[in-house]
């Protein structure tokens, strides 16, 4: 657990728990990069308005701050038996999963936490609660292991002095370590590569500048920042030799959910014959949606595009905004999935159940 000041952004937890007080401890993401300020939660509300106003962000930190965050809230339930505390317990489940809708991350953590209960369900309930962390602690530790599975597959697709063009803040920032796009980058950068980065600000949150760069920049990446309407120059420019992307979401074709923006950068990609590879935790490929029409498209707040980082309204007053956090960019604009067991290329349902059939055999 890390709450005092520390020098680099990279030494701080991203998600954590405090065994003594049992909270849920998060970096609260919408301060950075001015502040840091780790945040201390133990109730319902504010866990659910930490994910919702993007405290805590990006789909596998997301997943491990839920399963955290369904351990602390189970861990404060007064119940005489099992079926009073399921009841309750399924009820905040329900009520934390209602945050955002994109990222399956949330509720892949959630039912796992829900499948520890109910396979403990004839132990005491102080026992159970005891299984109930022990699989919050693992969702936490296996994302960091995960990540780097996903960034030594990731490096295997690059070579030393590439140019590469991420999008929104797929980092540390975004899972327990390493993150999901930028793992090859991080690891790469251990073995000398030199990477030259260039990451997308990313409206209307600005993940890209205020989180992507400022992680990339205070671990001596060498990353310039670009707007979002800049892809296209780079990428004609030459100076881009693959994009890595994170998602919240791939369907079983392989169509992608991922931050707003990001299917036009694959479009671009593949207009100049830059590879396009997703980074993809097996968590966050759901098999149970056929196409990316199927996945459930957040939208947001208006006047995060017309007010929120202005000292001034920058649209007129009433304008109507279309904001959806979230677009899909179709399987065919990518050139790869990057997953912890593997790279999955078309046809991906294919690769996929190969995919986890590998899973599964190296759980045993
Ligand atoms: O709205 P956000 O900041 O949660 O969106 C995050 C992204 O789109 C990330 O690219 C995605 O969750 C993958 S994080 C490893």
């Amino acid at each position: 657990m890390t709450e005092n000041k520390q020098n680099n952004i990279m030494d701080y937890e991203t998600v954590d728990f405090d065994p003594v007080t049992c909270e849920l401890l998060l970096i609260d993401q919408t301060l950075l990069p001015n502040e840091t300020k780790i945040i201390r939660l133990s109730n319902a509300k504010d866990i659910w308005d930490a994910i919702y106003l993007l405290k805590v962000r990006g789909a596998p930190a997301i997943g491990v701050a839920a399963a955290i965050g369904i351990y602390v809230l189970a861990a404060r339930i007064k119940a005489s038996d099992f079926e009073e505390f399921y009841a309750e317990f399924s009820r905040q489940k329900e009520y934390l999963d209602s945050s955002r809708p994109t990222a399956v991350n949330l509720s892949w953590a959630l039912n796992r936490m829900d499948q520890t209960c109910i396979a403990h369900k004839e132990l005491p309930l102080p026992e159970l609660l005891e299984e109930l962390k022990k699989e919050a602690l693992a969702i936490k530790k296996e994302d960091t292991l995960v990540c780097k599975m996903i960034g030594e597959y990731g490096l295997s697709l690059v070579k030393p002095g590439d140019g590469i063009l991420t999008h929104c803040n797929a980092g540390q920032l975004a899972t327990s370590k390493y993150g999901t796009a930028t793992a090859p980058i991080y690891l790469g950068h251990e073995k000398g590569y030199n990477f030259r980065v260039f990451a997308d600000e990313t409206r209307p949150l600005l993940q890209g500048a205020r989180l992507t760069a400022y992680e990339l920049h205070s671990a001596g990446v060498d990353v310039t920042l670009l707007c979002d309407n800049m892809c296209a120059m780079v990428m004609k420019n030459r100076w881009i030799n693959a994009v890595f992307v994170g998602c919240d979401r791939v369907a079983a074709n392989g169509d992608t959910a991922n931050k707003i923006g990001t299917s036009v950068v694959a479009t671009v990609a593949k207009h100049y014959n830059v590879p396009f590879y997703v980074c993809a935790p097996t968590s966050t490929i759901d098999m149970s949606l056929e196409h990316g029409n199927l996945i459930p498209i957040e939208e947001r707040k208006p006047e995060e595009i017309t007010k929120m980082w202005y000292e001034k309204p920058m649209a007129p007053e009433g304008i109507k905004a279309f904001n959806p956090a979230f677009d899909v960019t179709d399987h065919s604009l990518i050139t790869a999935i990057v997953t912890e067991f593997g790279i999955a290329r078309a046809p991906y349902k294919e690769a996929f159940e190969e995919i986890f059939r590998k899973k599964e055999t190296e759980k045993k």
